[in-house]
């Protein structure tokens, strides 16, 4: 708890209100997680024939994702797709059950909740479609790979950051992303309470192993991130945070409830 002066003041009575507000972090992955597909292969509907030449197809080396998906786009302007057309076809994309209701609660409720999205999409596909789903005011941040259209119409897209993990695709490292958001947060003043992440994929381990014990992992039940943490705890290394699986939207938002009335 806060350090007291021992008399009334201003400082330790605002100290006192501050580090007894309870605020916490709900960190999401985008694909399969706050919509119900990957957003780079939905894409693929504007290409001609809805698929892509096998010349781009197996080009794709493992780790460098980015790089692959600006093949994709250079294929797309190539081929005439404009911008318009991509955005009608990436605002068709579903959200995954029950993150309408949940993102509905926590845009009402955002003095108990900081949200943000950790991605490795891009910023350009996400905007449009936390935009169409009138979303986008739920997130205080959305750390993915920047994406602007060219001069030309051409969409391009870059790596989000440079890191040293070696679990993490070569863009993208989520746990420093979060790490690095914690630490910001921390320099004003917001110390959380509690931070949830949820997500669905292999990549969303390493931020998962930085989380502690107060914190809690909701992993997409069926996916590959469910999978892991389950190996992690037979391999006899269980991560440290408390782990509920979901598979709808409205389970977590049961348990956001249940948090906020503790
Ligand atoms: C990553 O590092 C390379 C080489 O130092 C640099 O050219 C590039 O701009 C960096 N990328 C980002 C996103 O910081
Ligand atoms: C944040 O709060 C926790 C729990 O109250 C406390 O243990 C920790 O020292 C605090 N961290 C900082 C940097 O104030
Ligand atoms: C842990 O989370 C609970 C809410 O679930 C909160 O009341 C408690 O203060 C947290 N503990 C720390 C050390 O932050
Ligand atoms: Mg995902
Ligand atoms: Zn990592």
């Amino acid at each position: 708890g806060p350090v007291m002066c021992g008399r009334w003041c201003f400082r330790c009575l605002w100290r006192g209100i501050s580090s007894s507000t309870m605020k916490f972090l709900l960190a999401f992955d985008f694909d399969y997680t706050l919509i119900d597909e990957n957003s780079d292969t939905w894409i693929v509907k504007c290409a001609p024939e809805e698929k892509l030449p096998i010349g781009i197809k197996s080009s794709y080396k493992k780790g460098h994702w980015t790089e692959y998906m600006g093949r994709v786009f250079i294929y797309l302007g190539d081929n005439g797709v404009k911008e318009a057309e991509m955005k009608r076809t990436m605002t068709t994309i579903p959200f995954t059950t029950g993150m309408t209701d949940l993102l509905g609660f926590i845009g009402m409720n955002k003095e108990l909740f900081d949200c943000i999205i950790i991605s490795d999409s891009n910023t350009v596909f996400i905007d449009w479609i936390l935009r169409a789903g009138n979303f986008h005011r739920v997130f205080d941040e959305v750390f993915t790979n920047p994406a602007t259209f060219s001069d030309t119409g051409y969409l391009t897209v870059q790596n989000f950051h440079n890191h040293s993990c070696a679990e993490c695709p070569k863009n993208l490292c989520k746990r420093k992303v979060l790490e690095e958001f914690v630490d910001k947060q921390l320099q004003q003043g917001v110390n959380y309470t509690q931070i949830v992440y949820i997500g669905d994929g292999g990549n969303d381990l390493c931020p998962v192993k930085f989380l502690k014990k107060n914190d809690t992992a909701m992993p997409r039940q069926g996916y590959t991130l469910e999978k892991l943490i389950s190996q992690m705890s037979q391999d006899l290394s269980p991560i440290e945070c408390s782990v509920l699986v979901w598979s709808s939207g409205i389970e977590i938002l049961s348990y956001l409830k249940i948090l906020v009335k503790e």
